[in-house]
């Protein structure tokens, strides 16, 4: 996991949103060991919760144009995730595989799009 964070390394990243971002993709990996811990989604909804809740604040209070759109895709990050929660919690290899890799495709695409809007938007606000 820790290239795709040093690819996406700039001295003008929010430090906050980058350290939050590279917590959620290492939790996503750590869906794969085995034995399966139903903990590590647990700890990831927790953690994406606090995380979004801090990006939906800062759009709030610099009246971010593209909110909506954004906080439709958080929503849909929280859903995928709560079912997920209620999954199987003997399930076996090939499964965690797969969550892991759909929520690491996810998160990398919401990470590398919607999010990095938003980074440039508060980069260039007078509240960063
Ligand atoms: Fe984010
Ligand atoms: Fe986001």
């Amino acid at each position: 996991m820790a290239p795709l964070n040093r690819r996406m390394q700039k001295t003008s990243d929010i430090i906050w949103q980058d350290t939050q971002h590279q917590m959620l993709f290492e939790l996503i990996e750590q869906i794969k060991i085995v034995p399966f811990d139903p903990d590590i989604l647990s700890r990831l909804k927790l953690y994406a919760e606090h995380h979004f809740i801090l990006e939906e604040a800062y759009m709030r209070t610099l009246n971010y144009p593209l909110i909506e759109a954004h906080l439709e895709a958080h929503d849909r990050f929280r859903e995928e995730l709560e079912a997920m929660l209620e999954t199987d919690p003997t399930m076996h290899e090939a499964l965690q595989i797969s969550l892991s890799d759909f929520l690491y495709k996810w998160l990398k695409l919401h990470v590398l799009g919607i999010d990095k809007e938003l980074e440039e938007f508060v980069l260039g606000s007078e509240r960063k």
